[in-house]
């Protein structure tokens, strides 16, 4: 099953040109959904406004070498590693879910515009597919039935579902769909292979379709926030916040009762 093309098995049905529009249309409405959030929020008036001002009290002027190795090593650190959930499972189960969509997003890409057409795609790209929505299903899982802190520090059941649960649940839905769909394709399970693949269409027009209302752009917007808070901190303007406090961390001993979760 993982070296197998699913979409390759589609053409039967569904031809190449069909789904190469619904993989247009699906960025489409990420652009649509990501920029009426923008206008809705505000948040990227702000963001400037904020980066501005802080600009007028920076200690000195970065050049543009400067600049670029700040931003490289955001990129490589802060947003490739999601350094800012520490060193914990958070952080584990995030990398895991990332770089699976990721890969998921790249090989149905690839499988869909480059190998529907009759030629077959190597093995690996199928697999990287694959991997890429088994890796998603793992990290996404695990924060939802483990980590999520309605769950882990609010004591509430994993079966609670509210609005912000979209993004993660529409993920998870396309990823766990799809493989399905894959799994009951290949075994030649005709009448169940359908009923996943409407299931994998479906949670594919709710992830793509719900941008407004979830939490998917964040993964744009949390990589200009890293890169903008580490060149206020090399610039010294800091976003007008106060240095870090040089004294000791006295805290009592009540912090040692209980791990800190209550966040
Ligand atoms: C393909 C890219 C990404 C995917 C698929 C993804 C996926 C997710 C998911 C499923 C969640 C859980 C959402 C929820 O609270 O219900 C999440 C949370 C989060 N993401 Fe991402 N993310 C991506 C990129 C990024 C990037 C680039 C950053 C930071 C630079 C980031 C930082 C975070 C943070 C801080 C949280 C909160 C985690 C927590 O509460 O444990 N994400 N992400």
């Amino acid at each position: 099953m993982l070296s197998i093309n699913p979409f390759a098995e589609l053409t039967t049905v569904i031809p190449s040109f069909l789904m190469q529009y619904f993989v247009i249309a699906m960025v489409l409405l990420i652009v649509i959904g990501t920029g009426l959030d923008m206008l809705h929020k505000k948040n990227v008036v702000y963001f400037f406004r904020n980066a501005q001002k802080a600009k007028q009290s920076a200690k000195t002027e970065l050049s543009a070498g400067k600049k670029t190795a700040v931003i490289l090593k955001t990129v490589a650190h802060d947003i490739a590693t999601t350094s800012e959930l520490g060193m914990g499972k958070r952080r584990i189960a995030h990398v895991l879910g990332m770089y699976g969509t990721i890969l998921f997003w790249l090989g149905s890409v690839i499988l869909i515009f480059k190998y529907t057409d009759g030629n077959v795609a190597p093995s690996y790209i199928s697999i990287v597919w694959h991997v890429g929505a088994i890796l998603t299903c793992l990290g996404g899982y695990w924060f939802w039935f483990f980590l999520r802190v309605d769950v882990s520090a609010e004591a509430n059941p994993w079966y609670r579902v509210i609005t912000a649960d979209l993004f993660v649940l529409a993920l998870l839905a396309c990823a766990t769909f799809g493989l399905a769909w894959s799994f009951s394709q290949s075994a030649g399970m005709n009448v169940l292979s359908y009923l996943f693949f409407i299931l994998f269409i479906v949670s594919n027009l709710v992830l793509f379709g719900g941008v407004y209302w979830s939490k998917f752009a964040h993964m744009f917007y949390k990589p200009g926030a890293a890169i903008q808070k580490n060149l206020a901190e090399a610039d010294g303007s800091r976003d007008n916040l106060p240095p870090p406090a040089d004294a000791p961390k006295q805290f009592g001993l009540g912090i040692k009762r209980e791990e800190p979760k209550h966040y």
